[in-house]
């Protein structure tokens, strides 16, 4: 079934499929009635929304079916970036019907009822002999945590449709527009005086960022995405004085917050998700660094780190980021830094721009002094070394004095601050240079 409608009020497309009627699998019609209502969406400038339970390519149909799959990615492509496109997976979907969801810009799962695999369990054991149950092959589980295909795990299907109708409020009709406002009895001057001291002064000490960011967004509400995937790095959709923002922030409470891959997956894709629709980015900065390892190295951190430089790099939508506690290294530079471009960098009085961590950076300077005197002597050395590192760089004024930082704010000002920087950059224009397309390290 394919059709459009309002959502609060705004033209939406949508299809659905009917498992009963050859367990939803593709064939040359229903691909047809698909891709019309693709191509209607683009011609009004309106968000699709599929409702996905298919088997996928009908198998009785043999090309025609794969034909009609492929007439439906050209569109996810060409329409990507340009309409909002979301998927819900209702019901078990295999092949095509895990392809097409994959190229739009969310995925929303049900639990217990949505699968998503290429194949399902029975081809995988007569090819393979593999003995998989559908749940921990394509679950909501497996996909909203492990694999971070889909963005949502919905505890039924009315929270998913519920889920849906949220994230298009946070997003335009098309990217020729402006997201949504909508207004809030938040007032936009609200002090938080508990984020005075929120922060622990000690850098090794957690504490949990989305508790900050609950004290300065409206009405202290985050639509959390991907919340169970890569729970290092927090990132979803906010609103500041009435306007749609993109937030992403690294957590402290998790692996002290380190970008690792999937972390840097997880919001590379969420930043450039914003960027092409137009959702300006607002970026809590605590982190002390990429993950090292053997297992990220072989894994290939080196290139997936870089997609969250590129994407940081490459978006042009307004960029505040405010660092409240640490941030080291190559992290510093990709955390929406002001040399990529970020159009108002903030921090805290106690944030700590560096290298890397006072602990780290006096081993490396000192190490034959510090191995060449006993133990005693050597702590005593090493603790000075330290107390002298962190009152030259583990600060932020000496990058505040390079004009890396606009400002060192009081915490309990965050919200105003933020709300006051977005309206400044109400009608920001930048464009990046004339080309096909870059070439993002994929
Ligand atoms: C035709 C299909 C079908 C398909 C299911 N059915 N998939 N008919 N083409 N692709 C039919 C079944 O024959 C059955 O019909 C009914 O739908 C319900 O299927 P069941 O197997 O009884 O349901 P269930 O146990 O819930 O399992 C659902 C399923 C499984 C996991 C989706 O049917 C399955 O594994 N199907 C094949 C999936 C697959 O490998 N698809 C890949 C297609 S290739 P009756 O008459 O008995 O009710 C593809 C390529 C696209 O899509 C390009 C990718 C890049």
């Amino acid at each position: 079934m394919v059709g459009h409608g309002l959502v609060r009020g705004r033209l939406t497309f949508a299809f659905a499929q009917d498992f009963t009627v050859f367990g939803g699998s593709l064939g040359r019609a229903h691909a047809g009635k698909i891709c019309k209502l693709m191509d209607l969406a683009e011609r009004a400038g309106a968000p699709i929304v599929g409702l996905n339970d298919s088997g996928g390519a009908r198998i009785q149909e043999g090309v025609a079916a794969l034909a009609g799959y492929a007439e439906i990615f050209l569109r996810n492509t060409l329409l990507s970036g340009v309409v909002p496109q979301i998927s819900a997976v209702l019901g078990p979907c295999a092949g095509g019907a895990v392809y097409s969801p994959a190229l739009t810009d969310f995925i929303l799962m049900v639990e217990r009822t949505g699968h998503m695999f290429i194949t399902g369990p029975d081809v995988i054991k007569a090819v393979t002999h593999e003995e998989v149950t559908k749940e921990q092959l394509g679950g909501a589980t497996t996909h909203s945590r492990d694999s971070g295909v889909a963005h949502l795990s919905c505890a039924d299907e009315a929270s998913c449709l519920r889920a849906i109708r949220e994230l298009l409020s946070f997003l335009p009709q098309n990217n020729t527009e402006e997201p949504p406002s909508a207004p809030s009895d938040d007032p936009v001057d609200r002090c938080a005086p508990e984020l005075d001291t929120l922060v622990p002064e000690d850098p090794t000490r957690p504490y949990d960022i989305k508790t900050l960011i609950a004290y300065v967004v409206d009405e202290g509400y985050l639509f959390e995405v991907q919340p169970d995937y890569a729970p290092n790095i927090v990132v979803g959709f906010a609103r500041l004085g009435g306007r749609a923002v993109g937030v992403v922030a690294n957590q402290p409470a998790v692996l002290a917050g380190c970008l690792d891959i999937k972390a840097s997956l997880k919001a590379a894709r969420f930043v450039r998700t914003c960027d092409c629709f137009n959702v300006p980015l607002v970026t809590f900065v605590d982190v002390p660094g990429f993950l090292p390892g053997s297992d990220q190295e072989y894994g290939g951190i080196i290139k997936h780190g870089a997609k969250l430089l590129y994407a940081f790099a490459e978006a042009t939508v307004p960029k505040v980021t405010l660092i409240t506690r640490k941030a080291y290294g190559g992290a510093y530079d990709v955390m929406a830094s002001k040399h990529l471009r970020a159009d108002l960098n903030l921090a805290f009085p106690g944030a700590e721009i560096a290298v890397m961590g006072p602990a780290g950076a006096v081993n490396v300077l000192y190490r034959q002094e510090l191995a060449a005197v006993g133990a005693a002597e050597r702590d005593a050395r090493r603790a000075a070394y330290v107390a002298r590192y962190r009152e030259a760089f583990a600060n932020p004024y000496r990058a505040a004095e390079l004009g890396y930082l606009d400002d060192v704010i009081v915490p309990r000002t965050t919200r105003p601050r933020l709300i006051a920087a977005l309206r400044m950059l109400r009608n920001k224009r930048q464009a990046n240079p004339p080309r096909k397309h870059g070439n993002m390290p994929l």
